[in-house]
């Protein structure tokens, strides 16, 4: 059959790949401990499913849903937002999504036209370069350090580049590497994106995970930041709401605009008792995410002991459930995390995964009780 070249293009995923060296280790009797995933290990808190179990008796819920989503959920993300972050939203710079993917390969839809050219930082999140190719856009890696904490320095980008781009993928708390943007990170960013004219897309999705005194920050708390961008932002972290696909873009009014007619020609919107349960988790469940975060930092202290005992570097995270560490070993890191998985049984992500910048690392998850990660450590400190 004939597929469009860009099926061709789109980045393989290696966690597929993992996942098969997995099963057929499981085959053969092993059990492996994954430390590999990015879906969070908890249930969905209670008090959200049973705000859904409610609501799913609400026959309002079985027809389509409102264009562009329930006001009762575009309100309770405006006061979530003036809450959290201290920004006051207009309704209509908010577009609910089926979950940040969706959101992010929306925008990429509607802000490209082929071979326009996008900035996209490294190491990254894969769902950008996916979400990129489907729109046959052309790709400016940014190659990033732990010495430069995981930000950008727009002055090492050439100047034609620069011109020429249209669109910028920015992710803090950073997955991979737990990197958190600091204040004049992002207002330098509107300088650049307003000088140039780049549209700037932030992803926000794991703003309840933090390990530093104040909540990471929002790109859209920035002086002009509206002017030049949206950030999306996701349920599946913070409510451990993966499963239910719900997110949210919000930020300047243009792109929601258009955003929202795009959603509403391939998405149809999302199920109204996912939109009520979203409602319910903003308006009520903020000590949950607290107690969620308090959880991943006693996790986080387990692994950066186990990885101080083992003599591995690693790049202290300020947000995110992942830890970014660096093996002693002259090693590939898909040849690392081979080893790791078929001697120790443990699954790690190699660095590669999230491009090549990423090489030498490793991308450990904090998805998992104490107990597995500590065991998890103990099999690897066997095979060293
Ligand atoms: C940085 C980042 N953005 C977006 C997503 C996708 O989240 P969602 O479940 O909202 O599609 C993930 C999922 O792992 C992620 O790590």
């Amino acid at each position: 059959m004939n597929f469009a070249a860009k099926m061709e293009k789109l980045p393989s995923k290696y966690v597929v790949k993992q996942n098969k060296m997995i099963e057929n280790l499981e085959k053969k009797g092993h059990s492996v401990i994954r430390l590999g995933r990015g879906n969070p290990d908890q249930p969905t808190f209670p008090e959200i499913i049973q705000e859904a179990r409610e609501k799913i008796l609400d026959s309002s819920n079985y027809g389509y849903p409102p264009y562009g989503g329930k006001k009762s959920l575009k309100k309770a993300i405006q006061s979530f937002y003036l809450t959290s972050y201290g920004i006051d939203l207009l309704e209509n710079q908010v577009a609910i999504t089926n979950g940040s993917a969706l959101g992010l390969s929306s925008l990429a839809q509607i802000l490209l036209d082929p071979e326009d050219l996008v900035l996209l930082p490294e190491p990254s999140f894969f769902g950008y370069e996916a979400a990129i190719t489907l729109a046959n856009g052309k790709i400016y890696r940014i190659p990033l350090s732990a010495e430069q904490d995981y930000l950008i320095d727009y002055s090492q980008i050439p100047e034609s580049v620069l011109q020429k781009a249209k669109l910028l993928f920015l992710n803090y708390p950073n997955n991979p590497t737990g990197a958190v943007a600091t204040k004049i990170f992002f207002e330098n960013t509107v300088a650049v994106a307003k000088k140039y004219h780049i549209i700037v897309v932030h992803d926000f999705a794991y703003s309840s995970i933090y390990y530093t005194e104040s909540p990471p920050i929002s790109f859209l708390s920035i002086e002009g930041a509206f002017d030049v961008g949206v950030e999306t932002f996701t349920l599946s972290k913070a409510f451990n709401m993966a499963g239910w696909r719900s997110g949210f873009v919000v930020g300047n009014e243009e792109i929601i605009a258009k955003l929202n007619i795009y959603l509403q020609n391939a998405a149809s919107g999302v199920f109204g008792v996912v939109q009520d349960a979203t409602v319910f988790a903003l308006e009520t469940q903020f000590s949950e995410t607290k107690k969620l975060n308090e959880l991943y930092e006693k996790r986080l202290e387990v692994v950066l002991t186990a990885l101080t005992e083992l003599n591995w570097e690693y790049y202290t995270p300020k947000g995110t459930f992942f830890v970014w560490t660096k093996y002693p070993d002259r090693r590939s890191s898909q040849a690392m995390s081979e080893y790791i998985l078929e001697q120790a049984h443990v699954a790690v992500l190699p660095g590669s995964a999230f491009g090549k910048s990423g090489e030498g690392w490793l991308r450990i998850s904090l998805v998992n009780d104490e107990q597995e990660l500590k065991e998890a450590f103990q099999r690897i400190k066997n095979i060293q």
